[in-house]
């Protein structure tokens, strides 16, 4: 497992992590997971999967970087507080590696909320602030409302299908030394991917590696300069072979051959905006429906 420096930090983390939004398949496989170097694991409160990771953990918690999310309800300094408290009790632990807010929530001031953090950081329960699908600006407004302590990861949505945060977040991040998360770093299914590969170009550089297609999907992620990744698997063989995208890298032109060959997009500020405020019941409606179309126009439709 290659490590990365967390954003200007000196701390390393292993560059591919374990995700456990929807996981249900117990502490084993997450485990096993860690104890083949995938030493980074990220829930949030909001998953439900706290106490499952609190239990992988058992016994070894010193060796693992736990990342977990406070929900964007909870962002005014006694909710962040119960909040972060909560998740301590839920994950077995007296502090928690990062603190990420899930997403911004412009009702609450983030002077406000970035101050109860860095309380938070005072008195030791909290290691590091992070943020999770912040733009750029409000990525600045609360790193100055944090002052003192770095802000030093932004998670955000980053996949071979999905390369938004190209526009301008990734360059940000890696100017300023802040560490992008890459979540869904396998488009939540290889089908997805499929689905933006008309001329099979992930099954030929598969057979060209020895890799499977999930490794030469997540390696792309890795590729990237300051780019981690949290692929989730509800199996120790989806786990373990998700550990074997880091340790190697694809060649250059193996890079340009994906950059020409899969249809990716990179998507508009307003489809972010409609996506991000579109209230979760019609969410899984339109994912369903979108779902439902031939592959062409699903593909359009994502
Ligand atoms: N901050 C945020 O707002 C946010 C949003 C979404 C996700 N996340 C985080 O990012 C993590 C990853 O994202 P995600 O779970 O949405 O999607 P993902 O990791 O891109 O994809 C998960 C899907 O890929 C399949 N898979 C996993 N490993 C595989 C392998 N080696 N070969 C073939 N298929 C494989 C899984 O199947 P099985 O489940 O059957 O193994 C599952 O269907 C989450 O778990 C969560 O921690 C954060």
């Amino acid at each position: 497992m290659i490590w990365s420096e967390l954003a200007k930090t000196g701390v390393l983390i292993p560059e591919v992590g374990i995700g456990t939004w929807n996981y249900h398949a117990g502490p084993g496989p997450l485990r096993k997971g860690l104890e083949s170097g995938a030493l980074f694991i990220d829930t949030a409160e909001s998953y439900g999967t706290e106490p499952v990771v609190g239990e992988a953990v058992r016994g070894i918690r010193d060796r693992v970087f736990i990342a977990t999310k406070v929900s964007p309800q909870n962002l005014h300094r006694t909710n962040l507080r119960q909040s972060v408290d909560a998740s301590l009790q839920r994950l077995g632990v007296d502090m928690i590696d990062l603190v990420q807010l899930h997403e911004p929530n412009p009702s609450i001031p983030i002077d406000e909320t970035m101050g109860a953090v860095a309380d938070l950081m005072d008195v030791g329960k909290i290691r590091f602030a992070g943020v999770s699908n912040f733009s750029v600006i409000q990525l600045r407004e609360a790193q100055k409302a944090l002052g003192r302590y770095p802000i030093v990861s932004n998670q955000v949505r980053y996949n071979l299908i999905d390369r938004t945060i190209e526009k301008e977040m990734l360059h940000y991040c890696q100017a300023n030394h802040v560490t992008v998360i890459a979540y869904c770093p396998l488009a939540r299914g290889l089908d997805r991917i499929r689905d933006c590969d008309p001329s099979g170009v992930i099954d030929e550089l598969a057979r060209m590696t020895g890799k499977s297609p999930a490794q030469i999907v997540i390696n792309w992620c890795l590729c990237k300069d300051g780019v981690v990744a949290i692929p989730k698997g509800n199996s120790t063989e989806h786990i373990l072979d998700n550990c074997g995208a880091s340790d190697w890298r694809l060649s250059q032109e193996q890079l340009s051959l994906l950059d020409s060959r899969i249809q990716y997009r990179r998507r508009s500020r307003f489809d972010m905006m409609v996506r991000q405020w579109m209230p979760s019941p019609l969410q899984s409606f339109a994912v369903r429906a979108v779902n439902a179309l031939p592959r062409g126009l699903r593909r359009r439709a994502r």
